[in-house]
């Protein structure tokens, strides 16, 4: 099979790497590039050359961005060629458009490397659901914003330190915000939403992240034998779905706590099979590389091709995630109970309506953190 990698960045150097080195009957024909950066004769600045190559069966996606990664992955699905990438910003906004462009020329559509890095979470809930509903999942999906975490509370150190040096080894990017406010796992969160309620998840999700978490904070959690960990969440029950981007205070015994360093954990729970997790690199050019020429191979081979229907009468219900939350803060709020230093207890909030006192509680004191408690 002869394929294009679309991005010749971190992931599409991986790509091209893992198959040049380990696989046989794929080849990486074409390259799209930038036109100041044409060092290979497989690279070109033009999409329409790709297009316009019968040769090309798939299109690997490694670019990022929502355009012209949505124009491209439309086209390449239009013209019947099978679709491979690990772009989660463009999943996520427009998953229901490609979907059915996949399903009306019968070109496969695969989104592996768009959530887990190299963890096979997307395969695995596709297997699941074979047999079983999914009927909740939940996630360590940056691998950013875990090592900060793990970081500040194996070091003792604050925030800011340890973004300094996550962006110094490359963890992090110069601009942090896509990961520490949440928006990364909140991608990730919608496209694993809608492969395991096979639903068009809503994206207006509610999600908030650790930009102001403090070695304090961790302290204060640590006191409680609880650890603060960034997850997505999703749930279904009843013909109803909900899901969400919170920092969580986990059990400091808990298999999420023990996640070390920029590591993903990513869980299932289904009907016959119970409880599942997931554990391996979410990030990196070989990891990623390798869950797209899983893709790849699987597509190749005619192994698995994921057809996402979305058609399941699911309603959104933002009250089926509720929790107790603790807010540090020094903004007046409502009905509260102590926690600790500087610290309030809120009881039984939705994750929508923690979201909106959150902000309340910025407005007053932009220092504010907020983690949801779990029931034990
Ligand atoms: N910024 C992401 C992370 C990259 O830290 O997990 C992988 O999606």
């Amino acid at each position: 099979m002869k394929i294009a990698i679309l991005g010749y960045g971190t992931v599409g150097r991986g790509v091209d790497q893992i198959i040049a080195e380990r696989v046989d009957g794929v080849e990486v024909t074409r390259i799209l590039e930038l036109p100041d950066r044409l060092s290979d004769p497989r690279m070109t600045a033009s999409y329409d050359d790709i297009l316009a190559d019968g040769e090309i069966e798939l299109v690997v996606e490694c670019m990022g961005g929502v355009e012209p990664a949505r124009t491209y992955l439309m086209a390449a699905l239009e013209s019947g060629r099978h679709v491979v990438t690990s772009n989660k910003a463009v999943v996520a906004a427009h998953f229901a458009e490609f979907a059915a462009a996949s399903v009306a020329s019968g070109a496969g559509l695969f989104v592996e490397a768009a959530v887990g890095g190299g963890v096979p979470w997307i395969a695995s809930v596709e297997k699941v659901r074979r047999i079983d509903e999914v009927t909740s999942f939940s996630g360590i999906m940056n691998g950013t914003t875990n090592y900060i975490v793990d970081a500040m509370r194996r070091q003792g150190a604050e925030f800011d330190v340890v973004l300094a040096e996550a962006q110094r080894l490359g963890y992090a990017e110069r601009d942090p915000s896509a990961d520490i406010d949440g928006i990364d796992v909140l991608n990730k969160t919608i496209i694993s939403a809608s492969v395991a309620f096979d639903v068009a998840c809503e994206k207006n999700l509610p999600a908030s992240g650790i930009r102001t978490l403090t070695k304090a904070d961790l302290e204060l959690f640590a006191a409680h034998g609880r650890t603060v960990k960034l997850l997505g969440r999703g749930v279904a029950a009843d013909g109803r779905y909900a899901a969400a981007v919170e920092p969580v205070a986990v059990a400091a015994d808990s298999l999420e706590a023990s996640v070390p360093g920029n590591f993903n954990l990513l869980t299932l729970d289904a009907t016959t099979v119970g409880e599942l997790k997931f554990y391996g690199q979410g990030a990196g050019s070989l990891p990623t590389g390798n869950a797209i020429v899983q893709d790849v191979l699987d597509c190749a081979s005619g192994a698995r091709r994921p057809v996402y229907d979305f058609t399941r009468p699911l309603a959104y219900d933002p009250t089926l995630l509720r929790a107790d939350y603790v807010l540090r803060t020094t903004a007046e709020l409502g009905d509260t109970e102590p926690y600790g230093p500087g610290a309030v207890l809120v009881r039984d909030l939705t994750a929508e309506g923690a979201r909106a006192l959150l902000d309340e509680a910025l407005a007053a004191d932009p220092t504010t953190f907020m983690a949801a408690l779990p029931v034990a």
